[in-house]
């Protein structure tokens, strides 16, 4: 049994949680959109979200990051890009009304509970997210998250964002542990496969029934709402 049970991952000592489409859902800001540019807010929010990342990753993989931009910023040419492209009349008024939603995206409704029954756990909670230090933060106290949370870490410190290792990295500098003893959480599953290589435990929350990257790596659990981190810690 003792074999059996060093074989086993260790229960992990913090959790970290990805903040946009995690914690905080993206998506919410498609009523708004749909207010605005009726019949196109679904689109528009799926295609903002895909531009969003996409951008992340352009700025940190070429020309050694010398085009590096904060979350906010990469957010609003995200905006601008998916309007142009499905023809649709951003004024200033409309910008400027959009990413004001998206300061304040909503929280989804289990957040608090699974914090919480971490915290009762002895659980060191953070979030480590692309999102910039002034967006991380207006969104931690509007979800009235700021007494659950240990850390919150932006990856703005290092100028790159995931999947790049030293954004994973600083998980581990900020709870002075390794990834190993670490689950980190996300919705977005290319995050939850590239946290997996990194070296965390990991749990995709799968909210949107879809299927998970095909690269031949597996996150450590899958569930379909945060809860489902609460897995990691039950005992046999
Ligand atoms: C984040 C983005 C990737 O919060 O959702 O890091």
């Amino acid at each position: 049994m003792e074999k059996i049970r060093s074989l086993l991952p260790q229960q992990p000592l913090a959790v970290l949680f990805d903040a946009y489409g995690t914690l905080l859902d993206v998506y919410s800001v498609g009523l708004l959109a749909e207010q605005l540019f009726p019949g196109h807010g679904s689109a528009l929010s799926v295609m903002w979200r895909d531009k969003q990342i996409e951008y992340t990753r352009l700025v940190t993989t070429s020309n050694h990051g010398a085009h590096y931009q904060p979350f906010w910023e990469l957010t609003r040419s995200g905006l601008r890009y998916a309007c142009k492209r499905l023809k649709l009349d951003l004024t200033a008024e409309r910008e400027a009304q959009l990413m004001n939603q998206y300061r304040h995206l909503s929280a989804f409704p289990e957040n608090k509970a699974v914090l919480q029954a971490l915290k009762d756990r002895g659980i060191v909670t953070g979030i480590l997210s692309n999102g910039d230090p002034d967006m991380l933060g207006i969104a931690v106290r509007s979800a009235g998250l700021e007494n659950l949370l240990d850390h919150v870490i932006s990856v703005d410190a290092v100028r790159k964002y995931k999947t790049d290792p030293e954004a994973y990295a600083l998980g581990e500098k900020a709870t002075g542990l390794k990834a190993s003893q670490i689950a980190f959480v996300s919705c977005n599953g290319w995050d939850a496969l590239a946290a997996t290589w990194y070296g965390y435990q990991t749990l995709w929350v799968n909210r949107y029934q879809l299927p998970f990257e095909e690269l031949g790596t597996q996150p450590t659990r899958t569930g379909s709402t945060l809860t489902d981190v609460l897995g990691f810690f039950e005992t046999a």
